[in-house]
């Protein structure tokens, strides 16, 4: 019903693969016309695993009850940008707080059907904690490979309690992600970062629950970090056009970070690759990297979509992350780059007054604290005295 296909030579590849012989990156694909599709797209009891169909596993599924997340409308922002529909779909309400759940389901699920018995990944924090969680429910071993000191706080503890193995190098997230894949090939552990095309199976299910909920958007809005969800999220919207679901493709929209931007780099140059960038910088650590291995996928996806990449500084970023919270939508920063980049791109005149429009607020704001108490500062502290309270009220 599917196979594994290289990108770049399209060989048919063994599915314990991440990479082509030829060193191209691989995606799964289905033979469409065969796939028997037993869902509608009715807006109804969505979640990852509603779209069984068309995921590539064999076996019972290893679930925390991931997707099914909400889609908010910025009703006030639409007004002020002039935008006809703003929403945000806040992929930090998933069992460990982001997206990567949606991938780690169908990864870890892979990971049994292999029979191994551990898994791993570096990460800029999220897809660890993901990772952690889901390897602790099938009872597998994992091992997570982090930049030290520059992952949030939160996703380092959840990695720790969920009871993986958490080694913190001193480098960056590509120099972890180079160390795990060839600890992987060495060790006979399988890989869980978005090089692994099963993981980005799992996260096309945001293209899916887009479209069951409102239909196709006109452009979908997201960070770029390892460039793994654009890709994913394309797939997704792809494949329900091919089956005839939908008829529309959104434009796929990226945005990094100033400091970490290869891939917006590569598509001003209309490149169809990224130069990598040594020593990536943002507030935003969870998209900290300077060498996406998906980037050649994710370029792919701006350019089919006629989309574009964008990127945005740290400030922008932290001001997206409040006007987020003041709609009741607590984000980490990196989730803040999607808002962020449509506020940019509304200004330089780039967004059509008629679009509608799907933010991904990727993570959720519990994943940093050590940023959001930085940024709105420390509560005040006073004697515990009614007088002194109502002293302070505005
Ligand atoms: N937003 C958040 C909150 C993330 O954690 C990530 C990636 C991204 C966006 C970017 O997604 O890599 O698919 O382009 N975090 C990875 C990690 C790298 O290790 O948790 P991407």
């Amino acid at each position: 019903m599917y196979s594994l296909v290289c990108i770049e030579c399209g060989r048919e590849n063994d599915e314990t693969r991440y990479n082509c012989e030829c060193g191209g990156l691989l995606e799964v694909r289905f033979k469409l016309d065969e796939v028997e599709i037993d869902f509608k797209l009715d807006g109804r009891d969505m979640r990852v695993w509603k779209y069984r169909s068309l995921l590539p596993v064999r076996s019972d599924p290893v679930t925390l009850k991931e997707g099914g997340t909400p889609l908010y409308r910025l009703d006030r922002l639409e007004k002020e940008l002039g935008i006809r529909k703003i929403y945000v779909k806040h992929e930090g309400l998933n069992p460990s707080g982001s997206f990567k759940d949606r991938g780690m389901t169908v990864g870890v699920t892979k990971a049994l059907e292999f029979k191994k018995n551990a898994v791993a990944c570096a990460s800029t924090g999220n897809t660890s904690a993901s990772m952690a969680m889901y390897a602790a429910k099938a009872g597998l071993k994992a091992y997570v490979l982090l930049p030290a000191g520059k992952v949030a706080l939160g996703k380092v503890a959840q990695a720790l309690m969920h009871g993986a193995e958490v080694i913190g190098i001193r480098g960056n997230f590509d120099d972890a992600l180079r160390i795990v894949r060839e600890v992987c090939d060495r060790a006979g552990i399988y890989l869980l970062n978005s090089v692994n095309p099963f993981r980005l199976e799992g996260q096309k299910t945001i293209a899916y629950e887009i479209a069951d909920e409102i239909g196709v958007p006109d452009a979908v809005i997201l960070p770029i970090g390892n460039a793994g969800n654009i890709s994913a999220i394309f797939k997704g919207f792809e494949e329900l056009r091919e089956i005839g679901l939908t008829d529309e493709m959104p434009k796929m929209i990226g945005i990094q970070a100033e400091g970490a931007s290869p891939v917006f780099k590569a598509f001003k140059e209309g490149k169809e690759d990224i130069k990598p960038l040594g020593n990536p910088e943002t507030i935003a650590t969870a998209i900290r990297i300077g060498n996406p291995v998906n980037a050649k996928k994710a370029l792919r996806a701006v350019y089919r979509s006629r989309g574009l990449v964008e990127a945005v500084s740290d400030q922008e970023i932290i001001s997206a992350q409040k006007i987020l919270a003041k709609n009741g939508i607590g984000v980490e920063p990196a989730s803040a780059a999607s808002l962020a980049g449509l506020i940019k791109l509304s200004k330089m005149g780039a967004i059509e007054g008629d679009a509608t429009v799907v933010c991904i607020a990727t993570g959720n704001l519990l994943k940093d604290p050590e940023t959001a108490m930085k940024v709105c500062g420390e509560p005040k502290i006073v004697d515990a005295d009614v007088e002194k309270i109502m002293a302070l009220l505005t």
